[in-house]
């Protein structure tokens, strides 16, 4: 069976740098054999975390929507921007969200056990957002998920993509073919499915 791999930005903003990245990376992919698709944030709207809305509301359906969707996959990319050097409160909300699903259709599941996962920032600042990645990787190693050391990062992304969207830098472009590829290594040898 082919390799499922899903892509995750973790920004919703129009003109977003990580969407562009995103794209990117989903156009190398579908070069693949690998079975492609992608997550939009702004279709999973959910309230901030708070114990009480779980305790008298149980987890919101979107949450166990997207928690389903990660669970069914052998990859994730997540692209990410760094918020004051940390994960942006959307994805980190998301993320926490969906490690609170526990069953889908009464059946045991914990969407980042054992998955494999990429990760990429693009940033307009010079650290090209790897003090986010950094982050993001604590918070997914906390939930059992395989985070590749190899990560790309785009610095200086206002103008780092062409009016196509294409990575305008040789070095930036490399390191995301390069992190596409390991990726789908990686997930095609640790598929934790049949
Ligand atoms: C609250 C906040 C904090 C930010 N902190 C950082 C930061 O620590 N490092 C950085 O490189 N950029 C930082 N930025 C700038 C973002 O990288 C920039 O807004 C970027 O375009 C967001 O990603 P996007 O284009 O994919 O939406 C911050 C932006 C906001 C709104």
């Amino acid at each position: 069976m082919n390799s499922s791999i899903l892509i995750l930005p973790g920004s919703v903003r129009l003109g977003s740098y990580n969407r562009k990245l995103a794209s990117e990376a989903m156009r190398l992919l579908a070069m693949t054999d690998a079975v492609i698709s992608r997550v939009d944030l702004a279709d999973y709207p959910l309230p901030i975390y708070d114990g009480d809305v779980e305790t008298e509301s149980g987890v919101p359906q979107n949450a166990q929507l997207l928690a389903q969707r990660i669970a069914a996959q052998d990859g994730l990319l997540i692209v990410s921007p760094e918020y004051n050097a940390s994960v942006p409160p959307l994805l980190k909300n998301a993320i926490d969200w969906a490690s609170r699903v526990r069953k889908v259709d009464e059946r045991p599941v914990q969407p980042f056990k054992g998955l494999v996962v990429g990760l990429a920032s693009a940033s307009p600042g010079s650290f090209g957002g790897m003090r986010g990645l950094e982050a993001i990787r604590i918070v997914l190693r906390a939930l059992g998920a395989e985070v590749m050391t190899q990560q790309c990062i785009v610095p200086r992304a206002a103008d780092g993509f062409d009016e196509n969207g294409r990575l305008t830098d040789d070095v930036a472009r490399t390191s995301l073919e390069s992190l596409c590829e390991r990726l789908l290594d990686t997930a095609r040898s640790l598929t934790r499915h049949g």
